[in-house]
Order: C-alpha cells, then sequence, then structure tokens
C-alpha cells in the first residue's frame, strides 16, 4: 500500500490524474472504474485538461461507475450520470456507448444488478479502480455492515451517508434513501486501485482505514489486502496519522 500525501487538494489531484493518465498511455484500451463525489472532481479536471492539450486520448477507453442513486434519471442534477457527463464524459473524446452506470430507474432492480455484474465480466474487470471514502468508510456505496456484500446490489443509505451528501440537495428529504452500488469483489479485483482522501472530515476514517482491523463495519478497511492501491491525501486528511 503506498500513501503520497499532498499539500493542496490542486497538487493531489494532478498526482493522481498522472497516475490515470499513465494507465491509460500503457493500456489505451483499458477499463477504468470511476467514482463520483466531489473528491476526483480535481482529478477529472486534470485529466480534461490533458486531454485538450493533446497528451490523452479516451477513444478507447471503457469506463465502469461504481453506483448510481436509485430513483434519479440519468438527466437528474443530482444523478450520478448526470455527474459523470458535466464532470468528464462530456468534455473528452471517451465513446458514449463505453460509459457505463447503473440505471437507477430501472423497474427490476434485482436484474439492473445482474446486468451490471455481467457488464464487469464482460469488461474483463476494471484495470484501474479510483475510489473516494465516506466518512463512514463506505467505498461506491458499500456501506458498513455486518458482512463485506460480494456483487452489484441495492442498498439502503446510513443516516451518516444521507447526511454526508444532503449537501448536495435543497432539503434532505429529497435525498434518496437507496442506491445501487458496485460490490467489493469486483472493485478488489481491480489490478491497480487509487483512493482519494483528501480534507479533515477524512481523518478519523482514514486512520482507521490504514491502520485498524479489516472489518465489514469499515468497508474501505479491505483495501489493506489490495496488492497496488495508492491513497492520494493530503495534510488534513493525515492529521491523525502523524
Ligand atoms: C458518495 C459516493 C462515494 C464517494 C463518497 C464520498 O457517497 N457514493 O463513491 O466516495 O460519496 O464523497 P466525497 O468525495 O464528496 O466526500
Amino acid at each position: 500500500m503506498k500513501v503520497i500525501t499532498s499539500h493542496s487538494y490542486e497538487e493531489l489531484s494532478r498526482k493522481a490524474a498522472d497516475l490515470i493518465g499513465a494507465q491509460i498511455l500503457i493500456k489505451p484500451d483499458c477499463v477504468l472504474g470511476l467514482a463520483t463525489g466531489s473528491s476526483p472532481i480535481g482529478t477529472y479536471q486534470c485529466l480534461i485538461e490533458d486531454y485538450k492539450k493533446g497528451r490523452l486520448d479516451f477513444s478507447k477507453v471503457t469506463s465502469i461507475n461504481l453506483d448510481e442513486y436509485e430513483g434519479l434519471a440519468p438527466d437528474n442534477d443530482q444523478s450520478y450520470r448526470y455527474f459523470m457527463q458535466h464532470n468528464l464524459f462530456n468534455h473528452v473524446n471517451i465513446r458514449p456507448g463505453s460509459t457505463h452506470v447503473p440505471n437507477g430507474l430501472a423497474g427490476d432492480i434485482q436484474q439492473e444488478c445482474a446486468r451490471y455484474e455481467e457488464v464487469i465480466a464482460r469488461e474483463g474487470g476494471m484495470d484501474l479502480q479510483l475510489l473516494g471514502i465516506g466518512v463512514n468508510g463506505h467505498i461506491g456505496f458499500n456501506e458498513p455492515d455486518s458482512y463485506f456484500p460480494a456483487e452489484t446490489h441495492r442498498v439502503e443509505l446510513t443516516p451518516s451517508t444521507i447526511q454526508a451528501n444532503r449537501r448536495f440537495f435543497e432539503k434532505e428529504e429529497d435525498v434518496p434513501r437507496f442506491a445501487l452500488t458496485m460490490g467489493i469483489r469486483a472493485i478488489m479485483q481491480a489490478k491497480r486501485v487509487v483512493v482519494i482522501a483528501y480534507g479533515s472530515a477524512k481523518a478519523p476514517i482514514l486512520k482507521e482505514i490504514l491502520q485498524g482491523p479489516i472489518t465489514p463495519n469499515v468497508p474501505a478497511s479491505i483495501l489493506q489486502l489490495h496488492p497496488d492501491v495508492t491513497f492520494f491525501t493530503d495534510d488534513e486528511s493525515m492529521a491523525l496519522l502523524k
């Protein structure tokens, strides 16, 4: 496990983008597992910058996103499909048909989860998985639980996640209560994992993730078992680890 600590969000974002750029360079037809939330926004901006300078080519890249809220349409500005379109896909030359996000409007959620597992299997899993972490240690929307859920599944969001994501919605009632998320197995089977954890709000959980026991109560703690994981952190998120 590698931990790279930056002094600013900009520096951290650039370093994470350089790693992802290197992945695309060495395997132009790579499969990227992508994440939403505020953590990766700066990284996506750097990737867009690199693309615009002609340094990166997404034309053969496939992306598979971690999760989606249940009940939100792709054009709802809080949906993760919308987030990805606006923060990355619309600004680079990735083929629209090669970007995958779970369908939050699927009539049959179980079937949609099974379909998503097939997409992951068909693409041969992720070459690189990008992750943010929830303040409760969730990855994707794999919330703290008594076991690690293996496959894509429907999840009831915890009060802490609803609270943390409330800032993006007008009212708390608007925050969806359920989501679809990739399971832990596909995340852990990615060949490389890149985690972005910045800011003081992540300090307590980052200490547990990096130094605590591997437990489904802190889903991201399982990353200790991954053979190629890099954490991009900043001074604030590392404050309790010094
Ligand atoms: C959401 C997403 C996660 C993300 C987390 C952290 O709950 N499902 O994938 O990592 O938020 O978000 P932020 O980066 O805004 O702290």
